[in-house]
């Protein structure tokens, strides 16, 4: 294996930082775990499951309400993630920072509060084609119940925006634009800041779902001057049911809250109930403590290797594998855009991707084989599902070519 990569000076060693993943000394059907499933959901290390452990062993308590040692310490670290995510994003405010359960429930929550609020009869929303469908059908639901009207922005063979399109289609009865970073089934970089500032002209605030952008590019709130963000921990080596929203402080103080309970409030009575300030208004109950404080542990870990790095490495092995797979007779690439993460998905022939996955599972390795929850981008490309490899910073040259020998040998069986 190669193990140590020279990247600006810098060595990234793959052996010590594949060393923090305990996942992935493992044998999957008697061979050497391969993971190549990252865009749906990204391997712990040890320090992210060290700190889970350790809340749960020495600090497990309620936050917010109690008096008590634990409840205090628990609070205290559950506070400090939200300045650890305030600084990662570069916002200028903790209140801007709502933690939520995922990318899923943060768009839900501006759809259902500032959707709310200002989309009315005959107004316009408007995503792209390359939507994941949490950033698509809460826009839907709410479309449905106030009458208004989803416009789409299309897309290119490439898998890439066609922003030209973006003046016919915004509208003075736009109210928000709401649009992926990164395509989870194409990789395609969006440029994001070019649309914000078309946006902006246009007095139209913008939402990113930067569910696969956080864990491989600099995402900083105030340069993108975007209206909300959201993100989800596990796509971020951090744990499941734990995400972020973020907004602007203005916006968020003017919307209504999103779901009612404790710690949201300020004072409830039988006649009137008046809410919590920013961020709490948003974060009804208990949350998901452990997760939070995993978070930031993640987010630590993270900017420990460093993104330029992570993104470095990780650029050299889509560069690698899409050379190598280009090669393979009657192998189609569904995502050629010039900006990429990633992100690999992929067609052969009349083979159905189910049927790759389960060869290669066989081979220990882990791809994903569907829609990826993007239809749309499926019903462009008029093909039922794709097959996508999606590499980390702890993959490596060496699980690029067992790939590509793998899917050599599956494409020859299944042909
Ligand atoms: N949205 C996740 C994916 O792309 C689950 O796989």
């Amino acid at each position: 294996m190669e193990t140590s990569i020279k990247l600006n000076n810098e060595v990234f060693d793959i052996e010590k930082i594949r060393s923090d993943f305990p996942i992935l000394h493992q044998l999957v059907h008697k061979k050497p775990l391969c993971y190549l499933d990252n865009a749906a959901s990204t391997q712990k290390p040890k320090v992210v499951i060290d700190s889970i452990s350790d809340f749960y062993s020495t600090t497990n308590s309620n936050i917010h309400r109690g008096v008590h040692f634990l409840s205090e310490k628990a609070t205290q670290n559950y506070e400090n993630t939200r300045t650890t995510v305030k600084d990662f994003l570069n916002a200028k405010s903790e209140k801007e920072i709502i933690f939520t359960s995922g990318t899923t429930s943060s768009i839900n929550l501006i759809a259902n509060t500032y959707g709310r609020k200002n989309v009315n009869k005959g107004d316009e929303i408007i995503v792209t084609n390359m939507e994941h469908h949490s950033n698509i059908v809460p826009w839907q639901i709410l479309c449905e119940e106030k009458n208004a009207n989803l416009r789409v922005l299309p897309i290119n063979n490439n898998g890439e925006l066609i922003l030209e399109k973006f003046n016919e289609l915004i509208t003075e009865r736009t109210k928000l634009i709401s649009v992926v970073h990164v395509s989870n089934s194409l990789g395609t970089i969006n440029p994001i800041k070019k649309i914000i500032e078309i946006a902006h002209k246009n007095n139209i605030p913008v939402l990113v779902d930067a569910a696969q952008s956080i864990q491989h590019l600099e995402v900083d709130v105030q340069k993108l001057d975007c209206d909300f963000l959201a993100f989800s921990g596990h796509k971020i080596y951090g744990p499941t049911g734990v995400g972020v929203l973020y907004g602007k402080e203005n916006l968020l103080e003017e919307m209504p809250p999103f779901m009612g309970g404790g710690d949201m409030i300020s004072k409830v009575t039988f006649e009137e109930t008046t809410f919590n300030d920013l961020p709490f208004k948003f974060e009804a109950g208990t949350g998901n403590i452990a997760g939070v404080i995993g978070l930031a542990a993640a987010i630590d870990y993270v900017k420990s290797i460093g993104l330029e790095n992570i993104n470095k490495h990780e650029a050299k092995l889509l560069n690698s594998a899409t050379e190598k797979l280009s090669e393979i007779k009657g192998l189609k690439i569904i995502g050629t855009a010039k900006e990429k993460t990633s992100v690999l998905s992929f067609v052969v022939g009349n083979i159905h991707p189910h049927d790759i996955g389960t060869f290669l599972d066989f081979e220990g390795i882990a791809i994903r084989t569907g829609h990826h929850c993007t239809q749309p981008v499926m019903d462009y490309y008029k093909i039922p599902a794709t097959s996508r490899a999606s590499f980390a910073f702890y993959n490596t040259f060496d699980e690029v070519d067992h790939l590509t020998s793998a899917l050599k040998k599956t494409i020859e069986v299944l042909s």
